[in-house]
């Protein structure tokens, strides 16, 4: 490949700095001289016009759809679900009158989620593809295309396609609900330069991440991520992230869930990481996080900077709470990349995974 490492060691830990300059990139593609969104008017009019969004990805780019619909249905008021694209045609869901179908993937090659397109368009409901690769399979036939802007990304573990999809698709959200004169007491392009800055914060604090990595993970067997709300679904990245690299057991819950089954399996030691970042579950998530230690668990709370409390492991600066996602994966990203180089794995290129998979 073209595309060099440069002076780092791995590309997962280059594509992971880059966070910062993808979002401002894309504050820049996506806003016109005037300061407004800029986007294809055709996307604009689809997303008036449908009744219901059928959001269909897999692996990152699924954990991406599940905030893009947090953000669609909290910021455009339009009804969403995420589908994985393996999954569809065996529980196709009952579709609504104006179904908008948007695919979110990072090469624009996954051979699942093509499959599902050309379902989709053979019974003639429009498609957006959200990648990072315009030209790729799914950008060529799909109605319209939203480019992610995040240039090459080489590590099999997707890090920066993931927050280039959320904050390409919450600037979706806002142009949508100004198109239909929703009020919003939100500035996208002003809450992702936030982000961006709070990234580079992030990014800045490796060698205390790579502690907390080897002082959690360097031996452990199983990992479990929790949180509620928002974090949960970060949660899930964060464990996918650490599965794929590390080959640590890992899992995401639901904080509230652990208690009906899972809790089981915590035993001393067992290391459970937690998410703090939203005011409205900072208290039941901490309970949790006592359930857990009460059985042994080794937990570490990652809060947002006005939710920490003492003892909190690591602290992420504030950002709009519809905006933790883009700031709270980057500790996990790096706790997982840590844990994988501690445990010697290959970070870039991880065994039995391939960085697009083009068969079903
Ligand atoms: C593969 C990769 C994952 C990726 C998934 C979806 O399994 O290993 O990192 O999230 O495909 O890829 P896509 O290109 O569609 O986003």
């Amino acid at each position: 490949t073209d595309i060099e490492k440069g002076t780092y060691p791995h590309f997962m830990l280059k594509e992971i700095d880059e966070q910062p300059f993808v979002i401002r990139k894309i504050i820049q593609e996506y806003q016109n001289e005037n300061d407004e969104i800029k986007l294809d008017p055709e996307i604009r009019q689809a997303m008036k016009d449908c009744d219901r969004i059928y959001i269909i990805a897999a692996g990152t780019s699924y954990h991406a759809g599940l905030l893009g619909k947090q953000f669609i249905e909290k910021l455009a008021n339009i009804p969403v679900e995420v589908h994985v694209a393996s999954e569809f045609s065996y529980n196709m869901p009952l579709l609504s009158e104006k179904p908008l179908f948007v695919y979110i993937s990072q090469s624009g090659e996954t051979a699942d989620s093509r499959s599902v397109l050309v379902q989709t368009k053979e019974l003639g409901h429009p498609a957006l593809t959200v990648t990072n690769v315009p030209g790729s399979t799914l950008s060529r036939e799909a109605d319209y295309t939203m480019h992610l802007h995040a240039g090459p990304e080489i590590a099999v573990a997707s890090t920066k396609a993931y927050t280039a999809q959320m904050a390409v698709l919450a600037i979706l959200a806002v142009d949508t609900a100004r198109a239909k004169d929703i009020e919003l007491d939100f500035d996208p392009m002003q809450e992702l330069a936030i982000v961006a800055t709070a990234m580079e914060a992030l990014t800045d604090q490796k060698e205390k991440l790579e502690d907390l990595a080897s002082e959690y993970l360097s031996t452990t067997r199983n990992c479990f991520f929790i949180g509620r709300g928002i974090d949960y679904y970060v949660g899930l990245e964060g464990s996918l992230k650490l599965k794929e690299i590390s080959y640590i057991q890992a899992e995401g819950f639901a904080g509230g869930e652990l208690k009906h089954g899972t809790i089981a399996l915590i035993e001393d030691g067992t290391p459970v990481i937690a998410l703090a970042t939203q005011e409205n579950v900072n208290y039941s998530i901490r309970g949790n996080v006592q359930e857990v230690e009460a059985r042994g668990a080794n937990s570490m709370i990652i809060s947002m900077e006005g939710l920490n409390k003492d003892g909190d492991a690591f602290v992420i600066p504030q950002v709009h709470d519809l905006m933790t996602p883009l700031v709270s994966v980057i500790p996990l990203q790096l706790i997982s990349y840590y844990a994988a180089l501690h445990r010697d794995c290959d970070v870039d290129k991880p065994r039995n995974l391939a960085k697009s998979v083009t068969v079903e």
